[in-house]
């Protein structure tokens, strides 16, 4: 197929001119890709659980790195004897990995993701969560300053070191697919893409790889350690969890209205995509926690992994690859709130209006 009939199948993007006299919006011609109505009127409404559970929450959920107070951190960073070499491994580590990441989010959303959705109401959120990334890279560059850390060597272990280096290389390549200008929804194989990017990035990159980031420095945090910067990974932990459930609704979503997409083959990748994610998390926890501390040791991570894993298989309609793995950390869990994350499928259906319209003989 020519690229001249792809971007014709393709949904609209926001940028074409505007067309005086044109139809108002329908809202049944809303659709979360490759939609042809008109992506710059938020109203009315299609996935109002865009607006009701992601967007206006989120916003409500506002903080700022520089809220959280860091001394009892820089004291006991100063301090010899505050933490031990293995503690402060998974400090730089984290902060390592993390400082970097958050920006390939963004990179994600903004140049790649954003484009292809089509629904207003789902981009106001994706704005919303773009603007969090650039929070989270703030708090953890504003941890690394309070701590007097080498800024340059933590921001660059990405590209030094190799448990880090390989997470990020590993998320790469969907964001440069799409990003091409060339690339466009609406064919079979585009779409998928497109729907597989989504997956990296929110079920694995975000649902799998932060995961024992976060598990460890709130583990420290739970003993006092490093109060400071375990409460901001805990306020960048809600913000995360409402992110990958936005993104599982949205996959779930496209799913529905493209159940073509969802064929044997591609399940099968999309099985072994999340497989591949959670063993390169497990490297990381291996090279990370070369001896057991914190209340964590290798085969708690693996098994928190696969239970992690197993969640994301089953919140994308897959049937779970690792039978019987119980959560080995359930104060994760408790600081996550798992009560909050709610089965798209299980959502009530919440009725919209379709064009019915109020007469002054009806309101007395
Ligand atoms: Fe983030
Ligand atoms: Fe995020």
């Amino acid at each position: 197929m020519s690229a001249v009939s792809d971007t014709r199948l393709s949904g609209l993007t926001g940028l074409e001119s505007i067309e005086l006299g044109a139809a108002r919006v329908q809202v049944d011609n809303k659709r979360m890709i490759n939609c042809r109505a008109d992506l710059n009127q938020l109203v009315p409404f299609k996935y109002i659980w865009a607006w009701e559970e992601y967007y206006l929450p989120a916003c409500k959920n506002h903080w700022m790195p520089q809220e959280i107070n860091m001394a009892c951190d820089i004291a006991q960073w100063k301090d010899l004897t505050g933490l031990t070499p293995d503690e402060r491994l998974i400090v730089e580590y984290c902060l390592g990995f993390f400082s970097t990441a958050d920006s390939l989010v963004a990179n994600n959303l903004v140049l790649a993701v954003y484009r292809h959705i089509t629904n207003p109401e789902c981009r106001q959120y994706l704005l919303r969560q773009a603007f969090e990334e650039a929070l989270h890279t703030h708090a953890y560059q504003y941890v690394i300053e309070s701590l007097s850390l080498d800024e340059g060597r933590i921001f660059n272990m990405y590209r030094e070191v190799p448990a880090v280096a390989k997470k990020a290389a590993w998320a790469l390549p969907f964001t440069e697919s799409l990003s091409d200008p060339n690339f466009h929804t609406g064919t079979a194989a585009n779409d998928q893409r497109l729907l597989r990017d989504l997956i990296a990035f929110y079920v694995v990159f975000e649902g799998i790889f932060f995961y024992v980031g976060f598990s460890q420095i709130l583990s420290m945090g739970r003993r006092n350690k490093m109060p400071g910067t375990a409460e901001q990974f805990q306020y960048i932990l809600r913000d995360e969890s409402m992110h990958l459930n936005f993104g599982i609704d949205m996959i779930n979503q496209i799913k529905l209205e493209n159940p073509h997409l969802w064929t044997e083959a591609f399940q099968s990748q999309i099985i072994d995509l999340i497989k591949e994610g959670t063993e390169l998390e497990y490297q990381f926890a291996l090279d990370t926690l070369p001896r057991g501390i914190l209340g964590l040791n290798s085969n708690i991570m693996w098994d928190y992994l696969r239970f992690i894993a197993n969640r994301r298989f089953k919140q994308i309609g897959l049937l779970e690859q690792y039978p019987g793995v119980e959560n080995p950390l359930p104060w994760m869990s408790e600081i996550i709130d798992l009560k909050k994350e709610k089965n798209f499928f299980e959502r009530r259906v919440i009725e919209y209006q379709t064009g019915g319209a109020l007469s002054w003989d009806d309101a007395e």
